[in-house]
């Protein structure tokens, strides 16, 4: 098995409680995983090496939350936005609508579009959800696509309920705990609910993550975005690996988080774009409880790809410093996702990383909006 060093890492993050950071490292690969990682100077011989040149090293990104199977965009919807609509979750109804009409073939460009345009910013493992198809065959098929290019998919019929079931929600779940799970069970490694106002209320919510997990599934899922509602306990309750959005949390949804040590997502650019108040970071940090920062690049409530976009709003808006945001889009996302072999550099970890055109990791927040990100590697291949 031939072996490959990268050199010359001015600083390396690697997130991997025993090493921390380090400067002027190296970093040496075997069959895509991390096999040495340490002081330049004591770096093992390999046989192949390859010079960063004093750039920064980050784990890559796990961007543990995004909705890329959809058709379309809802740019009005935005503009709208921006001069006083609110947000409503309603707008998802027109992201079905194109989702439906589209071809496999455009909605897999545009899959494969958006995934590249994650890899250029430092994203190496992405989770994607199901949700704009809401029908058995719509959504079997869009977790069947999104297989393809992750193994994080997350069947989410539970969006909202399609207008054609608008006026017996009841029916919409027997659909979506019956043959839509059964349909898009093999495709998928999650099961996921939007738990809100105007959505899937608590009981909901519960039944399908239930469903869901007889089926093999694992739970996630989207509570308290817009408001204060049960979605968080729920979450808790249920034992579940991460709950996502967490906008709206009372002092009993904190200390249900610190208790059970369900990971709660952060969605930055969610509050960014739909010009809402942003979650306390600092208030879920100082608690104890474990967070991650997400993108959930979706056509609506927030398109972006950036996890560095992301960092620089939770350390300039949500309280973060900025070593803590770089943890919640690395170990952060992996703990979200129940993974352990990344969102790190640590020895045996996936060598996944991102090189980026700076001194220090600082930069991802000291820099918003500038391109930082010079290389992605995947399992130790540049992506
Ligand atoms: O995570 N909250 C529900 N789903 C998405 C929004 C989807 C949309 O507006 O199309 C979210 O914000
Ligand atoms: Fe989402």
């Amino acid at each position: 098995m031939s072996t490959l060093a990268l050199t010359g890492i001015g600083e390396l993050s690697t997130h991997a409680p025993e090493l921390g950071v380090l400067h002027d490292a190296a970093l040496v690969v075997e069959a895509g995983r991390v096999a040495w990682v340490g002081p330049s100077r004591q770096a093992p011989a390999a046989d192949t090496a390859y010079d960063l040149g004093g750039r920064a090293v980050v784990p890559g990104f796990v961007d543990s939350h995004s909705h890329l199977m959809f058709a379309g965009d809802r740019a009005e919807e935005f503009a709208a936005r921006m001069t006083g609509t609110p947000y409503s979750a309603g707008g998802i109804r027109t992201t079905v609508a194109a989702t439906r009409a589209a071809s496999d073939e455009q909605l897999a460009a545009n899959l494969a579009r958006l995934v590249d345009e994650m890899r250029r910013q430092g994203t190496t493992t992405v989770e994607v959800k199901s949700g704009y198809g809401l029908t058995v065959a719509d959504e079997a098929r869009a977790l069947a696509i999104a297989r393809h290019v992750t193994d994080e998919t997350t069947f989410l019929g539970a969006h909202v309920v399609p207008p054609e079931h608008a006026d017996d929600p009841a029916a919409y779940v027997d659909l979506v705990t019956g043959p839509m799970l059964e349909a898009c069970a093999p495709h998928a490694r999650w099961v996921d609910v939007f738990c809100e106002r105007g959505a899937f209320d608590e009981d909901q919510a519960r039944t399908i993550l239930q469903a869901g997990a007889a089926k093999g599934l694992r739970g996630r899922l989207h509570a308290n975005q817009l408001g204060h509602g049960p979605g968080v306990r729920l979450a808790c309750e249920l034992g579940l690996v991460a709950v996502d959005h967490c906008t709206y949390l009372s002092d009993e949804d904190v200390s249900a988080l610190r208790e059970t040590g369900t990971t709660a997502t952060l969605l930055p650019g969610v509050e960014f774009s739909t010009r809402s108040p942003y979650p306390d970071a600092r208030r879920l940090l100082d608690a104890g409880v474990h967070v991650a920062i997400a993108s959930d690049c979706n056509p609506g409530s927030c398109y972006t790809s950036s996890i560095p976009l992301c960092i620089a709003l939770a350390v300039r808006e949500m309280g973060m410093s900025p070593a803590e945001a770089l943890a919640a889009a690395t170990t952060g996302g992996a703990r979200a996702l129940g993974r352990s072999d990344i969102g790190h550099l640590g020895v045996g970890a996936r060598a996944d990383l991102a090189v980026l055109d700076a001194p220090s990791y600082l930069h991802l927040a000291y820099r918003p909006g500038v391109p930082l990100v010079a290389q992605t590697w995947v399992a130790g291949r540049r992506a």
